[in-house]
C-alpha cells in the first residue's frame, strides 16, 4: 500500500520506513503511543484507533491538533498557501522579502498555518529552530514555490491526514519521560528519537542523560516498543547500540539520507529498529550476527529471524 506522506516536512522524516515497520510492528490491539512524532508519517500509517501523539516540539502538535479539532482545514490550507504563495511569487529580493515577513510573523505568533509555509518553503525541507526557539532556516529561492501543482498536493496531504486523524487520537506536547509511563500493556510504543550529534536545534538536542533515561523507560515498559536508531556508517558504529540496547531484538537496514548540508548526512546510514517481542519477520541482522545470551533468556523460544542468525 502507498505510504501517506504528511504537509510537515523535515530532514529525518521516516516515509522509506514506514513499511519495514508496519511489518514489524504486526497485529496493533491496543494504542499507538508515539513520544517522538515528528512529521507524523509513521503514525499516519499506523492505522490506530486509539493514539497517544508527543513532541517536545509545540508547532507540531498545535497543527494537528488543530486540523482534528477543524480550528485548520484542508479548504483553509489551501487558501492561505494560494494567498502567501502569490505574495511570495512577486515579493523583493527574488521573494525572499515575503519569506522573512513570513518567518518573523511566525516568531511572535506561532501561526501554524505559517509553519507549514516555511517548512514547505524552507531550504532543503529542513526544520530548524534557534536558541530562542525561532525559526532558522533560509529560503528555497524559490519564488513561485506554491504552484497550483504544489499547494494541491500540500491541500491532499492535509486532507488524507485528517481522515486518519480518529477521534481516540490525542495530541500532546510533552518530554517522552512523560509520556512512555502512560503505556500499557497490549500498546505498542514506537520511538524514533533525536539522532545524538546529527542535527541539533532547539527540540532536537539529545543527551547522554536522555538516551539513559529512555532506556530504563523501554527497559520498564509492559508495552511492545520499537525504537528506530542508526546502526553504523562508514565512518562509525553507535555506541549506545552496545552500550544499552544490544539487550533486545535489533533488525537493521541500509538508508539513504540526502538532506543536511554536511556531508556526513548524505552518507549511508544502517538504519535499526530496536524493539522487545518476537516477530516471525524473515529479515537478516545485517551487522548484527551475534545475538547475545542473555537476549534468548527474554523469550520463550527464538523467533525464526533470529534462530536464522544464529
Ligand atoms: C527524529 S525526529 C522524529 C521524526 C519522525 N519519526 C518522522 O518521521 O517525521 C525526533 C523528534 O523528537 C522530538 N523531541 C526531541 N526531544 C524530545 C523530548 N525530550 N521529548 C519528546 N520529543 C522530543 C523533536 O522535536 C523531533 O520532532
Amino acid at each position: 500500500m502507498k505510504t501517506i506522506t504528511p504537509p510537515i516536512k523535515s530532514q529525518g522524516i521516516k516515509t522509506k520506513l514506514v513499511p519495514w515497520i508496519m511489518e514489524l510492528r504486526g497485529e496493533l490491539t491496543g494504542k499507538w503511543v508515539e513520544p517522538f512524532l515528528g512529521t507524523g508519517v509513521v503514525a499516519f500509517n499506523s492505522k490506530a484507533k486509539s493514539a497517544l501523539l508527543s513532541d517536545i516540539n509545540p508547532h507540531i502538535i498545535r497543527f494537528y491538533s488543530d486540523l482534528q479539532k477543524d480550528i485548520i482545514t484542508p479548504e483553509i490550507v489551501k487558501h492561505y498557501l494560494q494567498e502567501e504563495g502569490a505574495k511570495l511569487a512577486v515579493a523583493g529580493d527574488n521573494g525572499y522579502d515575503h519569506y522573512r515577513l513570513i518567518r518573523d510573523r511566525f516568531n511572535t505568533s506561532f501561526d501554524p498555518l505559517d509553519f507549514i509555509f516555511l517548512s514547505r518553503a524552507g531550504f532543503n525541507g529542513m526544520v530548524r529552530f534557534s536558541k530562542k526557539g525561532n525559526w532558522n532556516i533560509p529560503f528555497c529561492k524559490k519564488p513561485n514555490r506554491f504552484s497550483q501543482a504544489y499547494v494541491t498536493k500540500i491541500v491532499n496531504q492535509t486532507k488524507i491526514c485528517k481522515e486518519m486523524i480518529q477521534k481516540d487520537w490525542s495530541f500532546v506536547c510533552q518530554d517522552f519521560r512523560e509520556v512512555i509511563p502512560q503505556a500499557k500493556e497490549g500498546d505498542l510504543i514506537y520511538c524514533d528519537p533525536p539522532y545524538a550529534g546529527r542535527y541539533v536545534d532547539y527540540y532536537s538536542g539529545w543527551s547522554d542523560e536522555d538516551e539513559k533515561d529512555l532506556f530504563e523507560l523501554l527497559s520498564q515498559t509492559k508495552a511492545r516498543f520499537i525504537l528506530s536508531s542508526w546502526h553504523h556508517n562508514d565512518y562509525r558504529a553507535n555506541e549506545n547500540i552496545e552500550k544499552y540496547w544490544n539487550k533486545f531484538n535489533i533488525i537493521t537496514k541500509d538508508h539513504f539520507y540526502h538532506t543536511g548540508a554536511k556531508e556526513e548526512n548524505r552518507n549511508p546510514v544502517v538504519e535499526a529498529l530496536i524493539f522487545n517481542f518476537q516477530t516471525n519477520m524473515n529479515t537478516h541482522n545485517h551487522g548484527y550476527k551475534n545475538i547475545k545470551e542473555e537476549q534468548l533468556t527474554l523469550f520463550e523460544s527464538p523467533s525464526p529471524s533470529m534462530a536464522q542468525a544464529l
